[in-house]
């Protein structure tokens, strides 16, 4: 997916990257995946991209993580209000049974 990310950017169409990252974080939901998992996986990925490059130059290595950072926020920046709605709407359905029952 990252990988797909990259190619969409690449040809412009933000557009469509969006749409499949909306579906994609609605996908997430349903495996179980909470807000706080998103920074965890993000750090994970800035770390193996650091571990892959040692040795490297590391001005090279800190403008690839950067690239890295830019484009894993921009997939954030779409799918985590979905994940918020998600959970606000679960939120308020727990708290109408709480109050049915
Ligand atoms: C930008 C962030 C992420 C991207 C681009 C991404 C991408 C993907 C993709 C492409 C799949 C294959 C299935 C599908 O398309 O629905 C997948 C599955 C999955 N992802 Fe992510 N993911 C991200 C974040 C996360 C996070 C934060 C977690 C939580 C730890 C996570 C956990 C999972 C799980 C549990 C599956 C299902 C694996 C399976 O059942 O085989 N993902 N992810």
């Amino acid at each position: 997916m990252v990988s797909t990310a990259v190619k969409l950017l690449q040809d412009g169409k933000v557009e469509a990257l969006g749409e499949a990252l909306v579906e994609l974080a609605a996908r997430h939901n349903g495996y179980g995946v909470k807000l706080g998992h998103y920074e965890t996986v993000g750090r994970c990925l800035c770390y193996t991209i650091s571990k892959l490059l040692e040795g490297e130059d590391k001005k090279e290595i800190s403008d690839i993580i950067e690239a890295w950072v830019q484009v894993y926020c921009f997939m954030m920046l779409q799918m985590i209000p979905v994940v918020a709605k998600f959970y606000r709407n679960k939120i308020e359905r727990d708290k109408a049974l709480a109050t049915k029952a």
